[in-house]
């Protein structure tokens, strides 16, 4: 089993740090020449346009996010404008801006360098307003293309080792990665931006599917090769990540597996060349689940308790009472989102603030990963500049306790700089966060997919900051890091961690009328 060999993560996870000289050395520049298309086209597919007018949710994202939301009892199937309304306010275009390399294409989620690299595509059966079939969607004209004709909900039954919430899903959710949409700036990092990127369009997704009161999850445990075949994939060029199940039907029967040819659909490149970063397709392969028992096995696994003691000083996080929360609804909340370009150094957040936020960002993913509900795998640091209520310092987050403890006091305007790969972002922010993980325990249970489930675990929590963060009118943004440099910051605290993500909260700098 290829999942066994722990050597290839750490291969992987160590030939890919940043570090001062790694990027000082690095030759890579940007061929805005070779710039990938952001978007898988499928030319000689007709179009199946979604409904566009949908009805609100009305229902607050900081409800959404933090799993208080009730779902609509056994039987919720979406019908097509749900899936609309999971689709675009996942993967859809929000915003367009002109560069001089081009037009840019923003989307409801953030994704490092705009790159968009994640795909989605949807299995279903019959639903009221779309008939069965395998599709793909694309952002660019809101649309559907039909891939296969009819019913394959009984593949990813089977390739899933009859995952219940799978087998008993209406539709499901289907995120791919395309490694050269991304690696054209990211070299062989993008097989971590596989699970950064795809988790914060996750976010969104669990945000819209509970607010429309649908059950959701996240899937890992799956045979790649039957989804990706399903897909009709080139795995040379992009592969299956993810499968979310969208509603449950008590519906028992599904049909049987059916063939699932090869296609041979014609797709417009995405460059003139593409350049393969073999790193990245080793680490795939090598986290793959090749068989229904080693997908049973995988997900037979019991949870990896982390927890650490707490030992020093600690802050209790004091979230206002729900009532007083904001009510910004989701769709609202995703359609203001846009990363923070520059944050205001003078400002500060209210220890209420950021509590609102940590609190309903970390209340557990549901993701066949996690056992129970409130299991985490990455762990939270932050390190503090400008937080009413809260000294300046470096804390780590105890979410058992629901406290901040203080790990060292003292202004790291100047590190968070550093660590952040020498940006003004996390320099100028109230607060960043570092997300780090054991990676040894959580490989040694797991096996080299345990690599994935962090970085979309990071990716997930991720985007729900950046939702809870915008819910308060606040600004947000990803950030990438030098990777030992962080761990060293956090020790003796991090010690053995791995750092896995970033993210910079605080107040956007106004622009001065011209
Ligand atoms: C994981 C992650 C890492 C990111 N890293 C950086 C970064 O290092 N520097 C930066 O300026 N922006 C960074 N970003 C922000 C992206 O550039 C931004 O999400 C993208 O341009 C899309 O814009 P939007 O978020 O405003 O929709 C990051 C975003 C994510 C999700």
């Amino acid at each position: 089993m290829k999942n066994r060999d722990l050597q290839a993560t750490w291969k992987y996870h160590d030939g890919t740090k940043h570090s001062y000289w790694s990027i000082r050395k690095s030759p890579h520049f940007l061929d805005w020449a070779n710039r990938p298309l952001p978007f898988k086209i499928y030319p000689k597919i007709e179009p199946f346009s979604m409904p566009q007018d949908l009805p609100q949710t009305g229902v607050s994202v900081l409800s959404a996010i933090s799993g208080t939301v009730p779902s609509l009892g056994t039987d919720s199937v979406p019908g097509v404008e749900d899936l609309a309304r999971l689709l675009y306010f996942s993967a859809g275009i929000t915003k367009q801006r002109a560069y001089p390399g081009g037009e840019i294409y923003f989307r409801a989620a953030a994704c490092t360098g705009a790159l968009y690299e994640i795909e989605l595509y949807v299995v279903s059966g019959d639903l009221a307003g779309l008939e069965a079939g395998v599709y793909h969607f694309n952002p660019a004209d809101v649309a559907l293309r039909l891939l296969r004709k009819g019913d394959f909900r009984g593949n990813l039954a089977q390739a899933t080792a009859g995952e219940p919430a799978v087998a008993h899903a209406p539709a499901t959710i289907i995120c791919t990665g395309t490694y050269w949409r991304n690696a054209w700036k990211y070299q062989a990092r993008t097989y971590r931006h596989f699970g950064w990127d795809n988790g914060t369009l996750l976010a969104n997704m669990l945000a819209v599917s509970a607010a429309s009161g649908l059950p959701a999850e996240i899937v890992l445990g799956f045979v790649d090769v039957e989804v990706n075949r399903l897909l009709d994939l080139d795995v040379r060029r992009e592969v299956c990540l993810c499968l979310v199940p969208i509603g449950r039907t008590s519906e028992s029967s599904l049909p049987a597996p059916k063939e699932a040819p090869a296609l041979g659909l014609e797709t417009i490149p995405l460059s003139q060349r593409e350049v393969e970063y073999p790193a990245m397709r080793e680490m795939h392969d090598a986290s793959s689940l090749e068989s229904v028992e080693e997908v049973n096995q995988w997900r037979a696994k019991p949870p990896v308790l982390l927890s650490s003691a707490q030992t020093g000083e600690a802050v209790s996080l004091r979230p206002p009472p729900e009532e007083d929360q904001p009510k910004d609804t989701t769709e609202q909340v995703i359609l203001r989102r846009g990363s923070t370009r520059t944050f205001d150094r003078a400002a500060s957040i209210t220890l209420a603030q950021l509590s609102t936020i940590l609190d309903n960002a970390t209340r557990g993913l549901p993701a066949d990963f996690l056992e129970h509900s409130g299991a985490q795998l990455n762990d939270l640091y932050l390190i503090v500049h400008s937080v009413q209520g809260l000294k300046p310092g470096a804390y780590f987050f105890g979410r058992e306790q629901s406290a901040l403890e203080l790990l060292k006091e003292g202004g790291f305007r100047a590190d968070a700089h550093y660590l952040g790969l020498e940006q003004e972002l996390p320099a100028d922010a109230c607060a960043d966060i570092f997300f780090l993980a054991d990676l040894k325990p959580i490989l040694e249970q797991y096996g080299n997919r345990g690599y994935r489930a962090v970085q979309l675990e990071a990716g997930a929590i991720g985007g729900r900051i950046y939702l809870a963060t915008y819910a308060l009118h606040l600004g947000a943004t990803g950030l990438t890091f030098f990777d030992d440099d962080v761990t060293t910051f956090f020790s003796p605290h991090a010690k053995g961690k791995s750092a896995i993500f970033l993210l910079a909260i605080g107040r956007p700098l106004k622009r001065q009328p011209q």
